[in-house]
């Protein structure tokens, strides 16, 4: 459609004039028509009298940068789909950018053929965007990440990013120890996005073995191999449109770490066995219990699929870094099996809770989640006590004490003696606070101690 209608409107900002030049005469010989600008401040300005469909813009400029403008433009409410031009090295500025409301990034020197698709995808973008009004509310507070519990500051700052980049097409890279939540987010993004009613299909990278999870990522042509009987077609065709979560990407041979970094550069690949090349609009999510930074360290990992995917990273905290949470996250459980199991619990004891703020999760909510489970099972009255939860839950005295028996040698009198004398070492000698711990009155203490003469 060469000489026909003109294309949308791209504003061009860059301070160099040979690059600005270059990329005018690519993009007008597209179609484009391309506007110029030689600064970021010259940006907002322009916008009050002038249409733009597309904004690329240098990160380095002389006057104001590309992190600076794209605040400017934040704070004044523009919704045209930004792409950054940056340095290949400074991959912080560009995570910075998308979290300041960039649509993508793309590395100087630039590679035409990677502009452009990233140019139509973020034009395409736009106009599911504008269509949709859920969208006015991208700075605003509307979405929805109400299956996540966590009031904690940690947890408070990671709603903030996920709300921003949710309705962007960008991949997010969820890190975090094992039962941390990394699917549960991956989850709450899709339904976040404006591929919502779209595919939301999830590959574990980690169950299976090289050549099938190729085929299950890419699809296969019959006859590709013993055992491939007819044509199938594989998650990245079926997450078209929508969006693809790939779980334990650490897992993952790096053979096929390069099949997908072509797909997510070139948005295309080959079926196993087939010639044809297929072009997928597709969401990357990808999520890992494993330190990327130290596999490419050792070689494991490609770097530029690290930087791909980690363009925006969320790192989900341990459950011991935001004990916090904890009440509210065990309340939920506690709902949810009481009612599972038909039983009518109404809350913790106190010193149940106690213990579940003190002990620090090795295997995070999901090890609460079950730990609550159990509990609600085997509890037998209205309220979850000490004793219903697992033993190693208990703290070491009184896991110790369970142990111990008369045969031991000692007498109750010689136990109870034994017990106020540590808790009185370990509360430095605090009588109020020794008696709260024994669960008696601080009289009593006080007569007991004088009793044993301690
Ligand atoms: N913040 C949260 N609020 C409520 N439930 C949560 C939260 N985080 C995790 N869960 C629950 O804990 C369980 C474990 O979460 P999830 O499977 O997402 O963890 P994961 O990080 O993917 O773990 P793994 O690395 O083992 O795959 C799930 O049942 C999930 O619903
Ligand atoms: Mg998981």
């Amino acid at each position: 459609m060469a000489e026909s209608e003109p294309k949308e409107t791209i504003l061009l900002v860059d301070d160099d004039i040979a690059h600005r030049t270059m990329l005018k005469v690519n993009l007008a010989g597209q179609g484009y028509v391309v506007e110029e600008l030689s600064d970021g401040d010259e940006v907002l300005p322009y916008l009050k009298g002038r249409h733009a469909d597309l904004i690329l813009l240098d990160m380095k400029m002389a006057r104001m940068g590309g992190l600076a403008t794209l605040s400017v433009l934040l704070q004044a409410g523009v919704e045209i789909p930004v792409i950054v031009l940056t340095a290949f090295s400074s991959v912080e500025s560009a995570v910075e950018a998308m979290r300041k409301g960039a649509y993508d990034y793309i590395a100087k020197p630039v590679d035409i053929e990677e502009l452009t698709i990233l140019i139509e995808r973020a034009l395409s973008f736009r106009s599911i965007h504008e269509e949709n009004t859920q969208l006015k509310n991208r700075l605003g507070e509307k979405f929805s990440f109400s299956t996540i519990i966590g009031k904690s500051a940690a947890m408070q700052e990671m709603f903030a990013t996920l709300s921003m980049v949710a309705p962007t097409d960008a991949t997010v890279l969820i890190t975090g120890e094992s039962g941390t939540g990394k699917e549960l987010v991956a989850n709450a993004l899709h339904q976040n996005s404006l591929r919502r009613d779209r595919p939301f299909i999830k590959l574990n990278c980690a169950a299976l073995h090289e050549n099938l999870l190729e085929s299950e990522l890419f699809g296969h042509e019959a006859g590709a191999f013993t055992g491939a009987s007819g044509r199938r077609k594989g998650r990245f065709e079926l997450a078209d449109k929508g969006t693809l979560f790939l779980d334990e990407i650490g897992d993952m041979s790096l053979q096929t770490q390069a099949k997908i970094l072509r797909v997510l550069q070139e948005g295309e690949f080959e079926r196993l066995g087939g010639a044809q090349t297929i072009r997928v609009d597709v969401r990357l999510l990808a999520a890992t219990h494993k330190n990327l930074e130290r596999m490419i360290e050792d070689g494991a990992f490609r770097q530029d699929l690290y930087f791909r995917l980690s363009v925006v990273p969320v790192k989900l905290p341990p459950l011991r870094e935001r004990a916090t949470d904890i009440p509210e996250l065990a309340n939920h459980f506690l709902r949810r099996f009481a009612e599972k199991n038909r039983k009518d619990i109404k809350d913790f004891h106190p010193e149940a809770l106690n213990l579940l703020m003190q002990y620090d999760w090795p295997g995070n909510i999901r090890e609460l989640e079950n730990s609550v489970e159990r509990a609600v099972i085997l509890c037998l009255g209205e309220q979850l006590t000490p004793h219903d939860l697992p033993p190693h839950l208990l703290s070491k005295e009184v896991r110790e004490l369970r142990h111990s028996t008369a045969q031991d040698g000692f007498t109750l009198r010689d136990m109870e003696r034994e017990v106020i004398r540590s808790t009185l070492e370990k509360t430095g000698n605090n009588k109020s606070q020794a008696a709260k711990q024994l669960g008696v009155a601080r009289q009593t203490l006080l007569n007991k101690i004088k009793e044993y003469g301690l």
